[in-house]
């Protein structure tokens, strides 16, 4: 099950993203928001991490309008190891190094072409399970 949350600089992005995940029957649980209407975009952040880090949710995609705010404001909360790309390079590498929990996106950054590329690279990268990873992950927690 993934996790969904936008504020309005997002939410027209996240309707692709939702696309994406009917057309490839990936269950999904919306925290909103729902329409363009301005909206805080730290309060979409903790519903999704929240979702994440009590198992309820396997992973997250947050969007907002630059993808900055809303990933600073999901890696407060512990576990959650959010990740804002623009790539598909760092998507695969965030879920093979840093096992990424939390995908990032600026709905006024990417195209709905490359975001969607991206969701596909962060959910179907799998983590190494390296040791070095495992060890680096272990000191972001403490
Ligand atoms: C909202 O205008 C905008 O500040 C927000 O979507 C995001 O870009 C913040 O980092």
């Amino acid at each position: 099950m993934i996790a969904l949350g936008c504020d309005h600089g997002g939410f027209e992005l996240k309707k692709e993203i939702i696309k994406y995940l009917e057309a490839n029957n990936i269950a999904y649980k919306d925290f909103g928001c729902d329409d363009t209407s301005a909206v805080d975009y730290p309060v979409y952040a903790k519903k999704v991490a929240n979702a994440v880090v009590s198992k309820e949710c396997d992973k997250g995609i947050l969007i907002c309008g630059t993808g900055i705010g809303i990933s600073i404001a999901a890696n407060k909360v512990k576990g959650i190891r959010a990740a804002l790309c623009t790539d598909c390079f760092s998507a695969e590498a965030t879920r093979q190094h840093n096992d990424a929990n939390v995908l990032c996106l600026g709905g006024r950054v990417v195209g709905a072409g490359l975001a969607v590329k991206i969701v596909d690279t962060f959910l179907n990268t799998d983590f190494s399970g390296d040791e070095r990873h495992i060890k680096r992950i272990a000191q972001i927690e403490d």
